[in-house]
């Protein structure tokens, strides 16, 4: 795969060996992510940053990105804050903030939407997560998590054992996710939903067509004991007709402590791509597992920055020049990471 000037719509263009080189530019961006060193390799170039739908992490760490690699950040928040409101098309959208940016990172409601304006668009763009179709640099930053979470534990990508927990048929993280597993060898992937939300019947045959080990579950308990990494989503309420239907799968899987230390190995490893629903209606991953140290959640939000560091690097083709332009910085780094 070609990165340089290339926009990033879907995992699916991604071969094992672009994942690599993804993953070791990422460690290359530790020292910057972490403040403890800054670069101002692209200093004067612009990011779009154009979320229309709620966004905290995705939208912060994209700008933090940039921000940390030296550029400017430009950010459209909202549809009702943009000239989309007014009538105007993807396309002239697309045409005019393109002449605005160098990179433009996007989220919209609609499924397709980010490649119908990557079509118009003048620079690379990056799908912020388009409705309940794609998000790939979620499932970038959850592999690499994955990757460095198991590591520690004598573990690899092939071979893993991973359940996938609540949302699945809205779920955009999990749908790029299981993509992108399909490059790995030998996985176990238990899918555990309300049978009105599982996984689309489509992904669930391209895993099985590779020779993973699918298993369909609507029960949590029986399905969480043997894995890796138990992956919980949120329901995806902004897709249903109603809050109220909504409701009807709030809080259907909760994971808490007492769960985990009756049922789980005792290092299966926690991730949600977040937000997690706290309120007490859901709580799909409780508060009670915060102290647990198998809790990566928060980890997994800060690999957000290094991935999407290493995918503007890539993109703009400056990861040898990134310490070039590199210093040390004089204010104090509390070591938080
Ligand atoms: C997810 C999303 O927006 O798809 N959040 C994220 O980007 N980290 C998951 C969600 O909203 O539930």
């Amino acid at each position: 795969m070609e990165f340089q000037g290339s926009h990033i719509l879907s995992i699916e263009p991604f071969e094992r060996g672009d994942i690599e080189a993804v993953f070791d530019v990422a460690d290359r961006m530790a020292p910057y992510a972490h403040r403890r060193k800054a670069t101002r390799v692209l200093e004067g170039a612009i990011l779009g940053n154009m979320f229309f739908e709620p966004s905290t992490r995705t939208r912060v760490s994209f700008g933090c990105a940039f921000n940390l690699l030296g550029g400017d950040v430009r950010e459209t928040t909202g549809l009702q804050n943009s000239a989309l409101a007014k009538g105007e098309s993807l396309y002239d959208t697309a045409r005019v903030l393109s002449g605005y940016s160098d990179v433009i990172a996007m989220r919209h409601p609609q499924e397709g939407s980010v490649a119908e304006f990557a079509v118009a668009s003048r620079v690379p763009v990056i799908n912020g997560g388009d409705g309940s179709n794609e998000h790939p640099t979620q499932a970038l930053l959850d592999l690499y998590t994955i990757r460095k979470e198991i590591q520690s534990k004598g573990k690899t990508v092939d071979g893993l054992r991973i359940a996938m927990i609540g949302d699945l048929k809205y779920g955009r993280t999990v749908h790029s996710l299981c993509k992108l597993l399909r490059l790995y060898k030998n996985i176990k992937i238990v899918l555990i939903s309300p049978k009105e939300l599982m996984m689309p019947g489509e992904l669930v045959e391209s895993l099985r067509e590779v020779g993973h080990e699918v298993i369909i579950s609507d029960h949590l308990e029986d399905n969480i004991q043997h894995v890796d990494i138990a992956y919980s989503t949120r329901i995806q309420e902004e897709r249903f007709s109603s809050p109220e239907e909504a409701d009807l799968y709030r809080g259907r899987f909760r994971l808490n402590q007492a769960i985990y230390t009756q049922f789980c190995e005792p290092n299966t490893v926690i991730m949600h791509p977040l937000p997690r629903d706290s309120r007490s209606a859901a709580r799909e991953l409780d508060d009670d597992l915060n102290e647990n140290p198998n809790l990566a959640i928060f980890r997994q939000a800060d690999n957000g920055v290094l991935m999407r560091m290493a995918l503007f690097a890539l993109i703009l083709d400056v990861v040898e020049q990134v310490d070039k332009y590199a210093r040390d910085v004089p204010w104090y780094t509390s070591g938080r990471f």
